[in-house]
């Protein structure tokens, strides 16, 4: 988690880092801080709390002429949200900003503080300033020092660190934590955590791998491998699409991502779904000789977009598939074999779970592909094959329209896999293409539709829980449901399989228990009613989804009638987004960066 920054030329140093850590809040915003060397003048500030915070307490502060600078948005994962915490970490003369956990730490700080360093923070950062001037100490050359000290830890990190020693030059290195370097045609260099940090500045790029590390200075950055040869840069062009980061007049990012996924669900499609066909270039002939099962890995929403997947998998593609949350997947010693297809599904690329179970799969010497919605994110780039989502930048921390696009990126996968294995007639397919192409029309959000949710949600936001419950693909339909509720609103909600209802859940029905029945008309509608009747029948409070009318609902959401299950699933998931986004909105809660969550999971 966190996001950090980093400057070096002639401009305004504090605007650069500050509108550089506005676009990484989402990575951790529980406290924010920045570090300026100008000649040999050094300046800290660090504020808890948003960047707000920050930007206030720096307002006198100006920072003009060359130098270099670096910065930092936190998520806290050793030691509290505090000032002390924050980043940039100081030395003596040297401050540190770090992405990562360095799980060493334990043991290098008890080495420092023996040999008499005192500690201010209770971060695993902190060692990374001391390791480095003590080195600096002993070998009196900085490269070298910090060469070193990353010898000597262990776990992930971004690394910047400047020195007061050599105040013209960023230090910095990679390595599990995502790390890029931005470049311009005036000679300035610039790091971010992600590019979006640095659209705008510079025009070309160049994304670190794993190990690397080196020094910046004003017109030249060295950088070495991780086995340390010396590596050419070779940059790429930076992406210049700001605009659609913007909110655009929506309240809330969440609110326009709801709003934009009729779009990008067309994007997803483009030159991939055609009349009678579904086209991946990206997956080379061949690539699936030899395949014969499925194993997917992912966590949160991602996850329950792959749940939802397993059914297609199974019913439409005829082959073997399991679903795992890759944090379990993990540690369990799973049975590999080399005819499953590894898939990881992942919104940022990033999320440390997720990346670590695709490293192990491919370990194990499985194929992998993932499904994913940053290009050159380091997922995608440890994968075979990379399939992308295409829903642009999702900048609100519950995430909407990265779920809708990995769902039917599954879908048309599984149209394309069936078809490879020649499990589905043309005409069949024909059929799954025409539905596909009407999930734009099932995604549109309705001033009736809203403004009647709107109205809706003001009675729930009380109660004792939430049931969402739904069958076969809304059943992890009702657990993204319920995420969704539970990560904005804070209000208790669970996903539940309506069938397993009465096995136990059933016992906590009463009129203050809240059940969102997905009730759609194509796939067991029988079944679940009668799910909904044993829960009405406790005087749970029903509020149900559903194109058929239902006399014992206490509040109603009609949807269209569809002819397949995927155009319902898409109309249902869209009222579940709007619902948790309104219910949050009225409780007060700010929906795009709910408390305790950062956008992207880079720690496990
Ligand atoms: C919830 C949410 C998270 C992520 C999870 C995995 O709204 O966004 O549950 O889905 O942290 O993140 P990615 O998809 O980036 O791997």
């Amino acid at each position: 988690m966190c996001g950090i920054v980093g400057y070096i030329g002639e401009d305004e140093k504090k605007e650069i880092l500050l509108e550089g850590l506005k676009e990484l809040e989402y990575r951790g915003y529980d406290s924010a801080g920045i570090a300026v060397i100008d000649k040999e003048h050094l300046e800290s500030f660090k504020a808890v709390g948003k960047l707000e915070n920050l930007i206030r307490k720096t307002q006198d502060f100006k920072a003009p002429g060359f130098g270099v600078a670096i910065g930092h948005t936190r998520w806290a994962t050793h030691g509290k949200p505090t000032e002390l915490n924050a980043h940039p970490h100081l030395g003596k003369y040297s401050y540190v900003v770090h992405n990562g956990i360095i799980e060493n730490y334990q043991e290098l700080k008890k080495e420092l503080i023996n040999s008499g360093i005192n500690f201010l923070s209770q971060t695993d950062t902190e060692v990374i300033v001391h390791l480095f001037e003590k080195y600096k100490e002993e070998l009196n050359d900085n490269f070298e020092a910090f060469k070193k000290t990353i010898e000597r830890i262990d776990g992930a990190y971004a690394i910047l660190l400047i020195t007061k020693d050599e105040p013209d030059t960023i230090f910095f290195a990679k390595n599990g934590s995502p790390l890029l370097i931005g470049f311009n045609d005036k000679n300035e260099v610039f790091f971010a955590s992600s590019d979006t940090a640095i659209i705008g500045k510079a025009n070309r790029v160049y994304y670190l791998e794993d190990g690397e590390f080196g020094y910046a200075k004003k017109d030249k950055v060295v950088l070495f491998d991780k086995d340390g040869n010396l590596k050419e840069i070779n940059t790429k062009p930076l992406a210049t699409d700001k605009l659609s980061a913007q909110k655009e007049g929506f309240r809330f990012f969440m609110e326009k991502e709801i709003y934009e996924q009729s779009n990008v669900v067309v994007d997803t499609m483009l030159g991939r779904v055609l009349d009678s066909e579904i086209v991946f270039d990206e997956i080379k002939e061949g690539f699936l000789d030899g395949i014969d099962a499925i194993k997917i890995c992912a966590c949160g929403t991602s996850y329950h977009s792959a749940l939802a997947s397993s059914y297609l998998f199974e019913r439409i593609a005829k082959i073997r598939c399991d679903v795992e949350i890759a944090s379990e997947f993990r540690y369990k010693e799973p049975l590999l074999s080399k005819d499953t297809l590894f898939i990881t599904i992942s919104q940022s690329g990033e999320t440390a779970d997720t990346l670590e179970a695709l490293k192990m799969a491919k370990r194990a010497g499985l194929k992998s592909l993932t499904i994913c919605n940053v290009d050159n994110s380091s997922i995608v780039r440890e994968s075979d094959v990379a399939l992308l989502t295409r829903a642009g930048i999702e900048k609100g921390v519950a995430s909407t329209k990265a779920f809708a696009t990995q769902t039917l990126l599954l879908w048309m996968f599984v149209l394309y896999l069936a078809s490879k294995r020649g499990v589905i007639s043309k005409e069949f397919l024909e059929e799954e293409i025409r539905h596909l192409r009407e999930t734009p029309k099932a995604l549109k959000v309705t001033d009736k539709l809203h403004s009647k949710i709107h109205r809706l949600s003001k009675r729930y936001l009380h109660g004792h829980g939430f049931f969402f419950i739904g069958r076969d693909i809304f059943y992890p339909l009702a657990l993204e449901g319920a995420l969704k509720l539970k990560e904005i609103s804070y209000l208790h909600a669970e996903g539940y399989p309506a069938g397993e209802m009465k096995h136990g859940p059933i016992a906590l029905a009463d009129s203050e228990l809240f059940t969102i029945a997905l009730m759609p008309k194509t796939l067991l509608y029988e079944k679940i009613k009668s799910n909904v009747e044993e829960l009405s029948a406790r005087d749970a409070t029903i509020l149900a989804i559903s194109p058929e009318p239902f006399e014992l609902a206490d509040d109603f959401i009609q949807t269209k009638y569809a002819t397949h299950p995927m155009i319902e699933f898409f109309e249902m998931m869209v009222i579940t987004q709007l619902l948790a986004m309104e219910v949050a909105i009225r409780l007060g809660n700010d929906v795009d960066m709910p408390r305790n969550l950062a956008k992207s999971v880079t720690v496990e």
